[in-house]
């Protein structure tokens, strides 16, 4: 028998590359993708799969919760992956709001809806909740985000998604409800919205537009390949157990600075441009308030439990990552043109 499958938020960056994988790789799924086409969502992301005949697109915004219920009471879905989100830090910090909203009543609605759909027979159901390692805080130049380090949230977009968090947990010890939680560190690759810092930059060089370095550029993260987090959240979906948070996380973390330069050099080589052209864009401006210092994952109990690890290293799939955006102009055109030029006057006085 077929499985139906929701995924929210299936149109935006992380979404676009669950939803492809899954109708690609399981011909018994019917996907359901709910989005609703924020500035950060985007048809476009799915053009090759949009004619499957498993694939459904449905329009519409998880914080309407008659809706919300309405379209579970019709479909009868097997189980739920939730991506959809308000995702930028920089956005959370000018309009909680939206955050709390999406982040937070748009998981509790879907939470409802799927208790009261599944309540004749929990087996066989799994609510997947996609998050950050943002909701652990900020670390100082040792250690590692372990699935047992207490939650310390510290923006806003960390705050809503810890509160998402702690009520799918409440779900599963309160109703039972069977869930998993992932805490996955930043992301790059295909279909990331320009205003994320690698598609950002790669925008910005090719352009000879100045490059926004927050405050001293000494910053931490830990950048993982999002076809590898797709790949993860496939594996979690089928082989995780109920009740579990897993930490998804690159093993790779780079300073904010040297990851640019880097940058710099892959995109002076591609742009056939002497070396050392595209750092001179480099420009130090105002630091974001409150910036977490430093993110890193320790990855160890879902490569040890389920076998995952990173398939690529960090030069690899940044090379992928430039070719990918140098090839799609058309795709970068679109997504920049409109609001979020409003979006980038505002945010950016450069
Ligand atoms: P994104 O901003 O690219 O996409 C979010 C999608 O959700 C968009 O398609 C948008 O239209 C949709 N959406 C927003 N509000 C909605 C609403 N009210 N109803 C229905 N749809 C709505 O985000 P992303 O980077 O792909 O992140 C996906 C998930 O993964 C998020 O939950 C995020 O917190 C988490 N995550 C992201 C990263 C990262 O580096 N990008 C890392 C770890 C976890
Ligand atoms: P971002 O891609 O926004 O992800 P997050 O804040 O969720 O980690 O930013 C990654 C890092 O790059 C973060 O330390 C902030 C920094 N950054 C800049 O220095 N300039 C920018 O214009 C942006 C968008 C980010």
């Amino acid at each position: 028998m077929a499985k139906k499958i929701l995924i929210t938020g299936g149109a935006g960056f992380i979404g676009s590359h669950v939803v492809r994988r899954m109708v690609n790789n399981y011909p018994d799924y019917i996907i359901y993708n709910l989005d609703k086409l924020t500035y950060a969502g985007n048809l476009e992301n799915l053009r090759d799969i949009e004619d499957n005949e498993r694939y459904n697109f449905v329009l519409g915004d998880i914080v309407d919760a008659g809706f919300i219920n309405e379209l579970f009471a019709k479909h009868s879905f097997d189980g739920v992956i939730h991506l959809a989100a308000e995702s930028h830090v920089d956005r959370s910090i000018t309009n909680p709001l939206e955050f709390i909203m999406t982040n937070v009543v748009g998981t509790v609605n879907l939470l409802n809806a799927a208790k009261e759909a599944w309540k004749e027979q929990y087996g066989g159901k799994l609510f997947y909740h996609v998050s950050t390692d943002e909701v652990y805080g900020s670390l100082g130049e040792e250690g590692l985000f372990q699935e047992t380090t207490p939650y310390d949230p510290r923006s806003p977009y960390s705050a809503s998604k810890a509160s998402s968090d702690h009520f799918v947990r409440a779900y599963e010890n309160t109703y039972g409800l069977p869930i998993i939680v992932s805490n996955c560190s930043n992301n790059y690759g295909s279909y990331q919205f320009p205003e994320k810092l690698i598609p950002l930059f790669i925008h910005n060089i090719r352009n000879n537009k100045p490059l926004p370095v927050y405050g001293d550029g000494k910053y931490t993260r830990d950048w993982l390949w999002v076809e590898d987090h797709a790949a993860a959240i496939d594996l979690i979906f089928h082989k995780g157990k109920n009740g579990e948070t897993y930490n998804i996380g690159g093993f790779n973390e780079w300073q904010n600075i040297d990851l640019i330069r880097v940058l710099c050099t892959v995109m002076d080589k591609k742009l056939n441009r002497a070396p050392g052209t595209s750092e001179q864009l480099i420009t130090y401006i105002k630091d974001r308030p409150g910036h977490d210092k430093r993110y890193a994952i320790d990855a160890t109990k879902l490569n040890q439990e389920l076998g995952w690890k990173p398939s690529l290293q960090f030069e690899e799939g940044l090379e992928k990552t430039v070719d990918w955006y140098l090839n799609n102009e058309e795709w970068l055109n679109h997504v920049t043109s409109g609001a979020y030029k409003n979006y980038y006057s505002k945010q950016y006085q450069i």
